[in-house]
C-alpha cells in the first residue's frame, strides 16, 4: 500500500502522474500497487486546520511508501511558523524516523542543451548524488523563534548535531560511493561553524573503515563553485539539512530544470518518503505547465527502495529507461524550453504539457 500526498499547487498534477506511471511500471513486472490518498500541507489544513493531521501520520506510518508531491503557498504564508504547510513536511520527516535524503542530480544526455552550462562542460557529464542528513540542523533545532528585545525584535535558529546523527548519514555516504565511482565529498562550514567541526571530525574518523573510498572535505561556499565549475569531479556529496537543501535546488539548475529531480527520504525502518525535490510553483499551479519528471522519478526510487523485491527494482529501471526514452524523442515541458538552447518547432523536439508528459512515459513503459 502507497500513501499518496498531493499536497498544494502544482503537487497533485505531478503526482497524478507519478501515480499513472507507477502503476503501469508495476503492471509490466505483474506487480498490483494499491494507493491511498491523504491530504497534508495547505490541503489539510483547508480540510482539518493541521497541516499534518494525527490520522495522516498514523496511516502513513503503516503504509510500505509514502508518495508526496508538494506544500505550500501565498495563502498560508501568513500562519504561525508551526501551523504553516511546510511544518507538515517536517513533523511527516520527524514522525516517520527520517534522517537521509538521496537526491539525485543526473544530466541526461537529450538535456544537454538545456543545462546553462557551456557545452563542453556539460559534456564531461553530470551524476552526483546529494545525500543531506534530513533529522536536524536548523529545521528542527531550538529555540527557534522570535521575541521583542526592547530595540525591536530577536529571532533566533538553533543548529546542533549529535556525532551519531552525523555518523549514520555518513556511513550511508560511504556505502554510496563504495558502490559508485568511490569518490566521497563531505561538505561543511568547519572554518565557522562547530556543528561543521564535528561533522568533520565525525566523517574522518570513518575514514579508515572505507579504504575503497577516497574522501575530501569542502566548505560548502566553495562546493557550490565546484558544481558549476566542476561538476564532473564530485560523485556522491554528503552534508547537512540546510547546506544539501540548497544544494540540491543548484544541481536541478545544473541538470536543466529543478522539476526534473526527485528524491528519498529513508530511515531505519518503517516506510520512506519518497518526493520530487521542487516545491508548489503556485505560479505553475492548474496550468498543465509543470514538469512531472521529478514527481515520476520519485516513484522510481519508491519502487527501488521500498524493499518489494527484485521485480519492484525492475519495474523501477523501467520508469529511468521511459523518461530517459521520451527526453531523446524530443519531448519537453514548457520549463525544459525555457532554459534550453533549441528553439522550439525544431523537428523532433515537441513542447507538452504536464499530463501528456505522463501518459508519454507510462506509454513507452507498456509498449517497452
Ligand atoms: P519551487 O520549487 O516551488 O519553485 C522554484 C522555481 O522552480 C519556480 O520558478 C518554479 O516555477 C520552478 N519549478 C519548480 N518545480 C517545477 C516543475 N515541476 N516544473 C516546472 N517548473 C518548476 O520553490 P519556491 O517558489 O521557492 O516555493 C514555492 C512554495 O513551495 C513555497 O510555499 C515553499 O515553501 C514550497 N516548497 C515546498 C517544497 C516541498 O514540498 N518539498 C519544496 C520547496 C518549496
Ligand atoms: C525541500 C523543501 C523543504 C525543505 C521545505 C518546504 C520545508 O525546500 O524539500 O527541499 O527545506 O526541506
Ligand atoms: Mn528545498
Amino acid at each position: 500500500m502507497v500513501a499518496v500526498l498531493p499536497g498544494d499547487g502544482i503537487g497533485p498534477e505531478v503526482t497524478a502522474q507519478a501515480v499513472k506511471v507507477l502503476e503501469a511500471a508495476a503492471a509490466r513486472e505483474g506487480l498490483t500497487v494499491r494507493c491511498r490518498h491523504l491530504p497534508v500541507g495547505g490541503a489539510a489544513i483547508e480540510e482539518t486546520g493541521e497541516p499534518l493531521p494525527d490520522e495522516v501520520l498514523r496511516a502513513c506510518r503503516q503504509v510500505d511508501a509514502v508518495l508526496l508531491g508538494a506544500v505550500g503557498g501565498p495563502r498560508w504564508d501568513g500562519l504561525p511558523a508551526e501551523r504553516r504547510p511546510e511544518s507538515g513536511l517536517l513533523a511527516l520527516r520527524q514522525g516517520l524516523g527520517l534522517w537521509a535524503n538521496l537526491r539525485p542530480v543526473k544530466l541526461y544526455p537529450a538535456l544537454a542543451g538545456a543545462s546553462p552550462l557551456r557545452g563542453d562542460l556539460v559534456a564531461r557529464g553530470v551524476d552526483i548524488m546529494v545525500v543531506r542528513e534530513l533529522s536536524g540542523g536548523l529545521y528542527y533545532g531550538k529555540p527557534s523563534g522570535r521575541w521583542a528585545d526592547g530595540s525591536g525584535y530577536l529571532a533566533v535558529d538553533t543548529m546542533w548535531y549529535q556525532s551519531r546523527q552525523i555518523e549514520r548519514v555518513a556511513r550511508l555516504a560511504f556505502d554510496l560511493a563504495a558502490g559508485r565511482t568511490g569518490r566521497l565529498t563531505s561538505v561543511d562550514k568547519a572554518n565557522v561553524l562547530s556543528t561543521s567541526r564535528l561533522w568533520r571530525e565525525t566523517v574522518e574518523n570513518l575514514r579508515a573503515e572505507y579504504p575503497g573510498v577516497a574522501v575530501e572535505h569542502m566548505y560548502v561556499d566553495a562546493a557550490a563553485m565546484e558544481m558549476v565549475l566542476r561538476p564532473w569531479r564530485l560523485d556522491v556529496l554528503v552534508t547537512e539539512n540546510t547546506f544539501g537543501d540548497i544544494l540540491s535546488d543548484l544541481g536541478g539548475a545544473l541538470v536543466g530544470s529543478l522539476g526534473l529531480l526527485p528524491s528519498a527520504s529513508l530511515g531505519d525502518e518503517g516506510p520512506g518518503l519518497f518526493e520530487p525535490v521542487h516545491g508548489s510553483a503556485p505560479a505553475l499551479a492548474g496550468q498543465d505547465r509543470a514538469n512531472p519528471l521529478g514527481a515520476i522519478l520519485s516513484a522510481a526510487l519508491l519502487l527501488r527502495y521500498c524493499g518489494a523485491g527484485e521485480r519492484a527494482v525492475r519495474a523501477a529501471l523501467r520508469i529511468e529507461a521511459a523518461v530517459g526514452g521520451v527526453l531523446e524523442a524530443g519531448y519537453r515541458t514548457p520549463d525544459l524550453e525555457e532554459t534550453g538552447s533549441r528553439p522550439a518547432g525544431t523537428a523532433g523536439y515537441r513542447v507538452v504539457g504536464t499530463a501528456a508528459m505522463g501518459d508519454l512515459v507510462a506509454e513507452a513503459i507498456r509498449e517497452g
